[in-house]
C-alpha cells in the first residue's frame, strides 16, 4: 500500500513571518488527519521559521530546489546538506525550473540522486506542454524525460514523482483525472521497466496543475494517483487543508 502525499509548494511567495503562520494554520486544520504525508515546500529563507513552527506536528518540510554539489563555489545556491537538518523533501525538476531556469534532464537526475544519497526525499517533477499534448506524444515525451531524469538513480523507496503536465500548472484548467491516471499508469510502468515492479509499485506518482478543493477527489480515486502537488492553493490554508481531508478520508476518532 502506498501512503498518499499531499505537497505545496508555495513558489517564491511567503516571507519568514507569514510562512510560520501559514505552516501552522495547515498543522492546526489537517491535526488528527491520518493516512497521508502531508508536505509544504516554502521558500529556502522561510524553512527554518516553517520548521520550527511545524514542531511537534505530522506536517513535513520540503525545499523546492537544491544543488546537486556538496559544497563549493555555486554562488547562490544551496546543497542538500544544508536541508537535511530542516527538511525531508525536495523538489526537483519542476517545469519552471525547467523551463525558465534552465534545467536539463541530466541536471535534474544529478539533483535527485544527490537529494535521495543525503537522505531527502525528491519529489521528482516531470509533464509535457501543450504543444506536445497536441502532437500526440505526451506520453513517450514523458517517459522519456523520466528516464533521462532518472539516470543513475537506486534510491526507489525514497522517491516521489509528480506529473504536472505544463499548461494544467497555474491555468485554473486541471488534467482531466482520466488524463492524469492514464500518464500515471505510464509513469509506473516505466519505472517497473528500470527498476522493476517492485519499486513500480512503492512509488506514489502525484497528480499536479490547478489542483483544489473542488477537483481533488477524482483524481484521489484513482488507483495510479496517490496524491497531488498543489501550487496556488496551497497558500490557502483552508484549501489546502481540504485537499488533505479529501485525500485522508474519515477523521480518526
Ligand atoms: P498550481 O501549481 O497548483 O498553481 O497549478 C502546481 C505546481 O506548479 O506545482
Amino acid at each position: 500500500m502506498r501512503t498518499p502525499v499531499i505537497a505545496g509548494n508555495w513558489k517564491m511567495n511567503t516571507t519568514p513571518h507569514t510562512a510560520a503562520d501559514l505552516a501552522r494554520s495547515v498543522a492546526e486544520r489537517t491535526s488528527g488527519l491520518l493516512g497521508v504525508t502531508k508536505v509544504v515546500c516554502p521558500p529556502n529563507v522561510c524553512i527554518p521559521a516553517v520548521k520550527a513552527a511545524l514542531h511537534g506536528t505530522d506536517v513535513e518540510v520540503g525545499a523546492q530546489n537544491v544543488h546537486s554539489e556538496p559544497t563549493g563555489a555555486f554562488t547562490g545556491e544551496i546543497s542538500v546538506g544544508m536541508l537535511t537538518e530542516l527538511a525531508t523533501h525536495v523538489i526537483v525538476g519542476h517545469s519552471e525550473r525547467r523551463s525558465l531556469f534552465g534545467e536539463t534532464n541530466t541536471g535534474v537526475a544529478r539533483k535527485a540522486a544527490a537529494a535521495a544519497a543525503g537522505g531527502l526525499k525528491p519529489i521528482l517533477c516531470i509533464g509535457e506542454s501543450l504543444d506536445i499534448r497536441r502532437t500526440g506524444e505526451a506520453e513517450t515525451f514523458c517517459k522519456a524525460q523520466l528516464r533521462e531524469s532518472l539516470e543513475g538513480y537506486s534510491a526507489w523507496d525514497s522517491l516521489i514523482i509528480a506529473y504536472e503536465p505544463v499548461w494544467a500548472i497555474g491555468s485554473g484548467e486541471a488534467a482531466s483525472p482520466m488524463i492524469a491516471q492514464v500518464m500515471a499508469s505510464a509513469i509506473r510502468d516505466e519505472i517497473s521497466d528500470i527498476a522493476g515492479q517492485a519499486a513500480a509499485e512503492r512509488v506514489p506518482v502525484l497528480y499536479g496543475g490547478s489542483v483544489n478543493p473542488q477537483n481533488a477527489g477524482p483524481f484521489m480515486d484513482r488507483p495510479d494517483i496517490d496524491g497531488a502537488l498543489v501550487g496556488g492553493a496551497s497558500l490557502d490554508a483552508e484549501a489546502f487543508s481540504a485537499i488533505v481531508q479529501i485525500t485522508a478520508g474519515p477523521i480518526s476518532p
